[in-house]
């Protein structure tokens, strides 16, 4: 599937760029969905997004200024509002400014410290994390990095149970288990779907490696979420009474092409556990995980004909499942590389 093909994919919100990173004075760039856009904070010091595409002769808007709220096009000077709308031509005087003198405007919120931005008229809402809102519970950010993955790859890699023992045998993986744990439960959502199972760590070299936490055996009770497309969260309760979080969102930039959204939501203190050290941990992992999903093809396949599967893939079938139901329903054909194109590339 070719996500800058997928009309529908432009009705889902994403998380691009940490709030922090924008300003009332810089414009900030992004390419969500193959859209060039262009981010910035208004005078209330809210965001805003509009088309990085000057309606004059199409210069990049982000390469101009912001003052006064608007954004001031580097070319001849024309400033929009965050509607899109131009305000200021300098080379009128006081003749009327033409209502078609204006670029595309999107909707654009601050959640859980991002700016997240939907380039049509939204199917969802943004992921509700109620933990981000329990007082009980810190946040900590750890990741936003571009990767050379598509974002259905990266998807199903998280509900991927069989990787872990290989593909994270140096963080926490047990290649003399390869057998991963039955999923015990998967429910459909509106929204995607949540999956438990239960995971028990007996190796005590593991438990080392384990955020610090030193049993005999660790039952570790896991509850993904997906949010369609291309967000998940992963809860770990531990018997202590600790629940790590992990929010992972892959912002499809793209065809091939993720940004990467991280943070982590745990209901202890940093004397429990330095933010440092969780950030070290899953930096390893996640790392590790991006070393083998750039290797893989990025015009993953909804049909299930095309690639072998075994049981353990089963929630990535059902997000296979569910997008192509997704695409029927708004009367879209799953767009992929032409086979001549596909045939060119593996030659
Ligand atoms: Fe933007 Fe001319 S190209 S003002
Ligand atoms: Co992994």
């Amino acid at each position: 599937m070719l996500v800058t093909q997928q009309p529908i994919l432009r009705r889902f919100w994403y998380p691009v760029v940490p709030i922090a990173q924008l300003s009332t004075e810089h414009p900030y760039p992004f390419q969500l969905l193959g859209q060039k856009i262009v981010l910035w904070l208004d005078s209330l010091k809210q965001p805003v997004a509009v088309a990085d595409k000057c309606c004059h002769r199409s210069a990049q808007l982000s390469k101009g200024a912001i003052a006064n709220g608007c954004i001031r096009c580097p070319y001849h000077g024309w400033a929009y509002n965050k509607e899109g709308k131009c305000v200021d031509v300098p080379q009128f005087k006081s003749q009327p400014i033409p209502v078609s003198y204006q670029v595309a405007a999107f909707q654009c919120v601050e959640r859980y410290d991002y700016a997240w931005v939907c380039l049509g008229d939204p199917l969802h809402p943004i992921p509700a994390i109620p933990e981000a809102d329990d007082s009980s519970f810190r946040m900590i950010h750890e990741f936003y990095e571009t990767w050379q993955v598509s974002g259905l790859r990266v998807i199903e890699n998280s509900f991927d149970s069989a990787h872990g023992h290989f593909v994270h045998a140096s963080s926490w993986g047990d290649q003399g288990n390869p057998v991963p744990p039955p999923i015990d439960e998967i429910t459909e959502t509106e929204t995607g779907f949540v999956m438990k199972h239960w995971l028990e760590v007996l190796n005590p070299e593991l438990q080392k490696k384990n955020l610090g936490i030193a049993t005999e055996k660790t039952i570790r009770t896991n509850e993904r979420r997906w949010f369609m497309p291309f967000a998940r969260t992963l809860k770990i309760q531990y018997p202590n009474g600790l629940n790590h979080l992990i929010f992972t969102a892959y912002t499809p930039i793209d065809d091939r092409t993720s940004q990467l959204v991280q943070f982590c939501i745990r209901n202890d203190t940093e004397a429990d556990a330095q933010a440092a050290d969780i950030i070290a941990f899953d930096r390893q992992v996640t790392q590790e995980d991006r070393d083998i999903l750039e290797t893989t093809e990025y015009d993953a396949p909804l049909c299930l004909a095309e690639e072998q599967h075994m049981a353990s893939d089963k929630p990535g079938i059902i997000i296979r499942h569910r997008l192509a139901a997704l695409l029927r329903e708004y009367g879209e054909v799953e767009q992929r590389r032409s086979q001549s194109t596909s045939t060119a590339v593996q030659s």
